[in-house]
C-alpha cells in the first residue's frame, strides 16, 4: 500500500536516490508508479510518449555500459577534484557526497530492479526547445509517486553522449522517437527522503521584472 503522505511533504522531500536494492519492484506497483505518470501534462495534451520499461539484466547492463562511459567523460575525470573536502560544493550544485551517489549509480545502475526509458514520438529532429515540457512533468510524477511506494529514483541522461543510436536500436523504437531519459528505480538503501539543497527561493525568484525584488512575509 502507498504511504499517504501529505502532498507539499512529497514535493519538499524527494531528492534523487542514487543507492538502489536489486529488490524486485512488484507489478501491480510498477502500473500504479506509470498510470500515475502518465497523468501528467504535455503540449496539447498530445501525449506523443511511450514508456518503455526495461528488467531484462542483459539490456540493463548494455546501457549501463553507455551511462558508466558517460558518466567518466563527464564528471568521472574531475573526481579529485569533485570530491576535494575544500571545494564549496554549493557553488556548482555537485557536493562530494552527491558526487559519491551519483559514482555508485554509475557503477551499479544495473542493479536496478527497473529501468523507465521515456520516450517521445516526432522528437528524434526536433528543434522546439520546449518538447522536454511534454514529458519532464509526467517523468516527475513517475518519481513522486514511486517515494509514495517507498522506491527511489533519478532522472539520468549520460548514457546518451555515447549510446543514444545504440540503445534506441537495442529497446527497438521507432525512427521518429527521441529517448528523453532514463528513470532507474529500486528501493533505496542508503541516505534517506529530505529536503534538496537548492539555492534560496528569494534569489532565484523575480518579481514583475527581471531583477525584481519583494520581500517574504
Ligand atoms: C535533464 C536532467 C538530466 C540529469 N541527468 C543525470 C544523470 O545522468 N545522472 C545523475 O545521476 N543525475 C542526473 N540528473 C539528476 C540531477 O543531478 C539532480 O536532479 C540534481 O542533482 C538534484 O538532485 P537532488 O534533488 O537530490 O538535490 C539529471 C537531472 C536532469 C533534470
Amino acid at each position: 500500500m502507498p504511504d499517504p503522505i501529505d502532498l507539499l511533504d512529497g514535493l519538499r522531500t524527494t531528492p534523487a536516490r542514487r543507492y538502489l536494492a536489486e529488490t524486485p519492484i512488484p507489478d501491480d506497483v510498477l502500473w500504479d508508479l506509470l498510470d500515475t505518470a502518465i497523468r501528467g501534462p504535455s503540449g496539447g495534451n498530445r501525449q506523443t510518449w511511450g514508456w518503455l520499461v526495461v528488467t531484462d539484466p542483459a539490456v540493463k547492463e548494455r546501457i549501463a555500459e553507455h551511462y558508466r562511459r558517460g558518466w567518466e567523460q563527464v564528471y568521472g575525470v574531475r573526481r579529485e577534484e569533485l570530491l576535494d573536502p575544500a571545494r564549496d560544493g554549493a557553488a556548482d550544485g555537485l557536493s562530494p557526497a552527491s558526487f559519491r551517489a551519483a559514482d555508485h549509480l554509475a557503477y551499479h545502475l544495473a542493479e536496478a530492479p527497473v529501468f523507465v526509458v521515456p520516450v517521445l514520438r516526432h522528437g528524434a529532429d526536433s528543434t522546439d526547445k520546449r518538447l522536454g515540457g511534454s514529458i519532464y512533468g509526467a517523468v516527475q510524477q513517475l518519481l513522486l509517486a514511486a517515494r509514495a511506494y517507498g522506491i527511489g529514483g533519478v532522472l539520468t541522461s549520460l548514457h546518451l553522449i555515447s549510446g543514444e543510436r545504440e540503445i534506441d536500436t537495442l529497446l527497438g523504437l521507432p525512427d521518429d522517437a527521441a529517448t528523453m531519459g532514463l528513470v532507474p528505480l529500486g528501493y533505496p538503501v542508503r541516505g534517506r527522503w529530505s529536503t534538496p539543497r537548492r539555492q534560496p527561493v528569494d534569489q532565484v525568484v523575480h518579481w514583475e521584472r527581471w531583477g525584481g525584488t519583494r520581500p517574504r512575509p
